[in-house]
C-alpha cells in the first residue's frame, strides 16, 4: 500500500529549542514509520531575510545534525537541503506565473516582514509563499504539519496547485492540493519562554529559551532564574502561566512521581502555609532537563565534528529528493508544453 507523503521544511535561522522539539520535532518523529516523510532545510527561504551567509553553512549542518540527534532517521525519511534540489527553483518559476501580486502583498507574514525589515523588501520575500508551494508540490506531498502561522501559506499552495491543474491539467490532477495535518490529533504542547512572556523563540529572548545546544551549566542557570512567585494564596489555586509552564516542562522530562509530588505540594499550599518550594522544584527540573538533553547535544556535536558523515547524509538525501522532484517536474513541463523535442 502506498503511504501518504508528509513534508516539512525548517529554516536554518536559529537554534532548535524546546518549543520546536516538543511542538514539532517529536511529533514528526512519530510519523516516520507511518508516512513517506520528506524533511528539508529551507536555506533559500532563509536568504529572503538573512542575506549575510557567513553562518549559513554552520546553521544548515546544525539543523541536519540536531534533527538526526533527536531521532530522525535519514535512512527512513528523505532528509535534504533545499538548494540541492534545483527542480524546486524551476517549479517556483512556473508557479510565479499563477501567483498574483495582490494576494502576495496581502500575506500576513509578508506584511510582518516588511514591518521588521523595511529596508530589504525584496521580490524573494514577496514570493516566499510561492517558493514554499514549490517545496511541497514538487514531491506531490499530501500532508504538511503546520502551526497556525503557516496555515495561510498552505492555503496559497492549494490555490496555486488548483490554478495549475485548471490551466494545464486538461482534467487531470498534476499537482495534488496539500492539506494541513496534525499527527498527534489536536493537542500540541506549547512551551512558554521562562519569563512567561510569550512562546520560546528561535532568535529572541535567549536567556529565557532553552536550546538543545545549551550546555549543562547554562541549562541549570536558565532554569534556576525562571520566573516564579511567593506561591499560591489559597489551597488548590489555579496556576499562573509561568508556573504552569514549569509543570509542563517537568511533565516532559521528569518522572511521573516527581511531577505528582510537586503537584501535591502546590495544591496544599496557601499564603499561610507554603508547602511548595519553587527553588527545589527548579533544581529538580534542571537536573532532569540536563539528563534529557545531554545525549541529544552530544550526538549533535559528534555529527558536527564529522565532515564525512553529514556530507554523506546530505548527498544521499539530495539524490532521493531529486528523483522524486524530477518526476514531478517532467509531468509539469509536459503539461505546460515546454517540451519541444
Ligand atoms: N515557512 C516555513 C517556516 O517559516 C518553512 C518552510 C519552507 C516550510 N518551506 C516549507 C514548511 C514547506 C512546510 C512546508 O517555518
Amino acid at each position: 500500500m502506498n503511504k501518504d507523503r508528509v513534508l516539512t521544511g525548517i529554516r536554518p535561522t536559529g537554534f532548535l529549542h524546546l518549543g520546536n522539539y516538543f511542538g514539532a520535532t517529536r511529533n514528526f518523529l512519530a510519523m516516520q514509520a507511518a508516512y513517506e516523510c520528506f524533511v528539508f532545510v529551507a536555506d533559500w527561504h532563509s536568504l529572503t531575510t538573512h542575506p549575510d551567509t557567513s553562518e549559513l553553512r554552520n546553521s544548515v549542518r546544525r539543523v541536519v545534525a540536531e534533527n538526526i540527534a533527536c531521532g530522525l532517521n535519514p535512512d527512513q525519511v528523505t532528509l535534504y537541503v533545499q538548494s540541492d534540489v534545483p527542480e524546486i527553483a524551476e517549479l517556483y518559476l512556473y508557479l510565479n506565473m499563477m501567483a498574483y501580486k495582490g494576494e502576495l502583498e496581502k500575506t500576513t507574514t509578508f506584511k510582518d516582514k516588511v514591518r521588521q525589515h523595511p529596508d530589504n523588501v525584496n521580490a524573494g520575500l514577496l514570493t516566499y509563499p510561492v517558493l514554499q508551494a514549490a517545496d511541497i508540490l514538487i514531491h506531490r506531498a499530501e500532508k504538511v504539519p503546520v502551526g497556525k502561522d503557516q496555515e495561510q501559506h498552505l492555503e496559497m499552495a492549494r490555490n496555486f496547485a488548483q490554478r495549475f491543474n485548471y490551466r494545464y491539467g486538461q482534467g487531470e490532477t498534476i499537482l495534488p492540493e496539500p492539506q494541513a495535518f496534525n499527527y498527534s490529533g489536536g493537542e500540541l504542547v506549547k512551551i512558554l519562554s521562562l519569563d512567561g512572556n510569550g512562546k520560546m523563540s528561535k532568535s529572541e529572548n535567549a536567556m529565557n529559551t532553552i536550546y538543545l545546544a545549551d550546555d549543562d551549566d547554562l541549562l541549570r542557570k536558565k532554569i534556576m532564574k525562571a520566573k516564579t512567585d511567593q506561591g499560591p494564596a489559597e489551597p488548590n489555586s489555579p496556576k499562573p502561566d509561568y508556573i504552569e509552564n514549569l509543570f509542563t516542562l517537568m511533565r516532559l522530562v521528569s518522572s511521573p512521581d516527581t511531577v505528582a509530588r510537586f503537584e501535591a505540594d502546590y495544591a496544599a499550599s496557601s499564603a499561610g502555609q507554603v508547602v511548595i518550594r519553587y527553588g527545589d522544584m527548579k533544581k529538580q527540573l534542571a537536573e532532569d532537563m540536563v539528563r534529557f538533553l545531554q545525549p541529544i547535544r552530544e550526538k549533535t556535536n559528534a555529527m558536527l565534528a564529522d565532515e564525512q558523515y553529514l556530507a554523506t547524509v546530505m548527498r544521499q538525501g539530495a539524490e532521493k529528493a531529486r528523483a522524486s522532484a524530477s518526476a514531478t517536474l517532467q509531468a509539469v513541463r509536459k503539461a505546460i508544453g515546454v517540451k519541444y523535442y
